[in-house]
């Protein structure tokens, strides 16, 4: 018995990279994937069908089953088309991994228009798309189903020269809390990761230094992802759990306890006199 057993699953950017450990772990489980990729570079650069096909044929040489689907994530069209063809392969959908991303990383200061749009069209309207696309048939059908997105430390608390993307795992973050209230009631969990890998995307970075990926590849975060996709996490919603490596923990955001002024509104003085209580 596997996991995920007769589910179907999407996962979008699952040519390579953490989405490709997502899609072949959860076809192990059982699960029948749309496995989707735009096939760009890791800055959104060019397209083709060679990544999304090479992992549908890894799949299906493991006796699982797949589709591929090249649509992308960041247009009406694409998010449609993307559920519409995990739906015409397979009758249904449980599913959906929020995953697809790209980086453009430049200073607030130097940084064009276009790469800010472009990096929050991909990550944040991509993952609003293609979640309402899914949560539409998710009330058709009546039985509830897991939506898992990815957000990323950079969005949770901040990145210097990310200040597009910061900005679209920020707003991932937001999504997937108000999300998750919203489909409560059709059964629909919604929870995001924030996961640290050693990646194309990441394989640059200094903090990745030294580090292989036995130590920080893509394979510990998949599991992860797996079990909030499964009937293990029937309860678990809203919440943003971090991955990285061996280690599985918790963001949550805290509120101080804060002071309460008797009388009427503050003055700015009064706020600067009692910052540390506030602060605390
Ligand atoms: P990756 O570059 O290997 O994978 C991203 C995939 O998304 C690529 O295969 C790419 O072709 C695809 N893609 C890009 N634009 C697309 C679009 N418009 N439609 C469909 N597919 C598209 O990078 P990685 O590291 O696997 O990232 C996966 C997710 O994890 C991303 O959302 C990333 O922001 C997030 N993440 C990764 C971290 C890491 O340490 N690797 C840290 C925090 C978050």
């Amino acid at each position: 018995m596997g996991l995920l057993d007769g589910k179907v699953a999407i996962i979008t950017g699952s040519g390579g990279g953490i989405g490709r450990e997502h899609a072949l772990l959860f076809a192990r489980e059982g699960a029948k994937v749309a496995v989707n990729d735009l096939g760009s570079d890791r800055h959104g650069g060019g397209r083709g069908g060679e990544m999304a096909d090479k992992v549908v044929a890894e799949i299906k040489a493991a006796g699982g089953d797949a589709v591929a689907n090249y649509d992308s994530v960041a247009s009406r069209e694409g998010a449609d088309g993307l559920v519409w063809s995990a739906l015409n392969k397979f009758g249904k959908l449980d599913i959906v991994v929020n995953n697809a991303g790209i980086l453009r990383d430049k200073t607030i200061l130097n940084m064009s228009e276009q790469d800010f749009d472009l990096v929050v069209d991909v990550h944040l309207k991509g993952t609003f798309l293609v979640t309402q696309a899914a949560a539409r048939v998710f009330k058709v059908q009546g039985k509830g189903g897991r939506i898992v997105n990815t957000t990323s430390l950079s969005g949770l608390l901040g990145n210097f020269g990310q200040g597009n993307y910061a900005s679209a795992k920020g707003g991932i973050y937001s999504l997937t809390r108000t999300a998750a209230m919203e489909f409560q009631r059709m059964g629909v969990t919604v929870n995001a990761i924030a996961p640290v890998a050693l990646t194309r995307m990441t394989s640059d970075l200094q903090m990745f230094k030294g580090m292989t990926p036995e130590q920080i590849g893509p394979q510990y975060i998949a599991p992860v992802a797996a079990f909030l996709a499964s009937d293990l996490a029937a309860d678990i919603t809203g919440t943003i759990v971090g991955v990285q490596g061996p280690k599985v923990f918790l963001y949550k955001m805290t509120e101080t306890e804060g002071a309460t002024r008797e009388g009427g509104p503050w003055s700015a003085a009064e706020i600067k006199e009692r910052w540390a209580e506030i602060a605390r």
